[in-house]
């Protein structure tokens, strides 16, 4: 199903300027913990009031504190940290569990992107098809080859629409990059045909999505490489920057494995131009404890998913839909609403934090100015970035808190 503007009815507005930033009040509350900083509220006796985070990595932690901290402790004291048996433990459990050939750590989602696109040759005079509504490390993904990258407008699922990906695609089209935004994977299928019968790469982009299927297919093992991102709030997340490429092919593994680490297979034996990109053994060591135990967390963020869509009945608010045939690791809970900015403000008001992904589209940020878009030029996207809003949500997060957002939304 495609979405038109006529869909989302946002006025346009002034791309450049967040609303986040004309809205976000200066909180006197701890953000870690949530507590009140100023101890006279507790002299008064007044009572303390939680609020609710948009994310929380310390109940997310408290899951399964103890093997987290044996595995990292045992990272600690091997006195190994680059390039050992815990990264290499890692990259073979996650290409089993994702069933490819070989996994490749790297230092981050963005590097993961810049590599893979580095690994495919593709760089000046080339264009990569990109969904406009992304965030903006997977057009740098591209631009940091010296590649352009050409936008699609995205679907009724705020994903890469296949639909209109043949009339992006021209002479210079070396690859599409699908994104599977917000957890949710892609239509495939169609993105897949479109990718053999145009004989163009196809490179996944599964930053949100680690566990997230299409017809019973993971993504990540659709393309020629799957790029992941282990930053700590991911549904599969480290604790501190952390990425990896996937791929079945050999040979561009063994380039992965070059490119990562200066360019050379053996020390000081540098065969191409690379950089230094190594997942370390301490995140390597957290993320095998984190991998056993993700697809749990993902299913805790489905069933708070499921409330919100059950219970939350304003009949201002838009709810996310699931493609036929996909499944979502439920990174994000992003709903729509026109009077976006007097909801967030009001969340702001109710001690629940929402967050915004993303205010400007990258084709509209300032970095991109050279690339010569305007604003209309991709109107869906646009409108999108103007209403859409996430809801907290995060493994961990206490049924009371779910209902109190849940409340509030629909006494808004
Ligand atoms: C869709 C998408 N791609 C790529 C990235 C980059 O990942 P990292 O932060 O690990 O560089 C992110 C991270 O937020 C992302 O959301």
């Amino acid at each position: 199903m495609s979405l038109s503007t006529k869909d989302i009815r946002a006025p346009y507005r002034d791309c450049s300027k967040s609303p986040v930033e004309m809205v976000v009040p200066s909180s006197c509350k701890d953000s870690v913990t949530g507590r009140k900083q100023s101890q006279l509220e507790d002299y008064f006796g007044l009572e303390e009031k939680r609020m609710i985070e948009f994310t929380m990595l310390k109940d997310v932690f408290a899951l399964h504190q103890d093997e987290y901290e044996v595995a990292t402790l045992r990272a600690l004291r091997s006195g190994w940290y680059i390039m050992g048996g815990e990264l290499e433990a890692f990259e073979k459990e996650f290409a089993t569990y994702l069933g490819v050939q070989e996994c490749i750590g790297l230092n981050s989602g963005l590097d993961a992107l810049i590599l893979a696109i580095r690994a495919l040759d593709i760089g000046a005079e080339d264009e990569v098809i990109v969904p406009a509504n992304t965030y903006i490390a997977t057009v740098l993904g591209i631009t940091e080859n010296g590649a352009r990258p050409v936008f699609v407008e995205p679907d009724a699922y705020y994903n890469l629409d296949a639909a209109k990906l043949e009339e992006a695609l021209t002479p210079r089209t070396k690859a599409i990059l699908c994104v599977h935004l917000y957890g949710q994977a892609c239509n495939m299928r169609e993105i897949e045909r479109i990718t053999k019968r145009h004989d163009v790469y196809l490179l996944e982009d599964c930053a949100q999505s680690h566990g997230a299927r299409f017809e019973g297919q993971l993504t990540g093992t659709f393309g020629d490489i799957g790029c992941f991102s282990f930053y700590p709030t991911k549904p599969l997340g480290a604790a501190g920057d952390a990425g990896a490429v996937v791929t079945s092919d050999p040979e561009l593994a063994l380039k992965l494995r070059m490119l990562r680490n200066y360019g050379s297979r053996k020390k000081y034996e540098n065969e191409i131009v690379g950089v230094n990109s190594r997942l370390d053994e301490l995140q390597a060591a957290y993320l095998r404890v984190a991998l056993q135990y993700f697809e749990e967390g993902n299913a805790l963020r489905g069933g708070i998913a499921k409330r919100y869509a059950a219970e939350i009945t304003h009949p201002e608010i838009v709810h996310p839909q699931l493609l036929l045939g996909a499944t979502s690791a439920y990174h994000l809970y992003v709903i729509r609403c026109q009077r976006r900015a007097d909801l967030f403000r009001y969340l702001t008001e109710h001690d629940i934090k929402a967050q915004i992904h993303y205010p400007i589209p990258p084709h509209l940020s300032t970095c991109y100015k050279y690339l010569g878009y305007a604003p209309g030029d991709f109107p869906i996207t646009e409108a999108l970035s103007q209403s859409i809003l996430s809801l907290p949500l995060y493994a961990g997060m206490r049924e009371e808190a779910v209902s109190a957002v849940i409340q509030a939304v629909n006494e808004f």
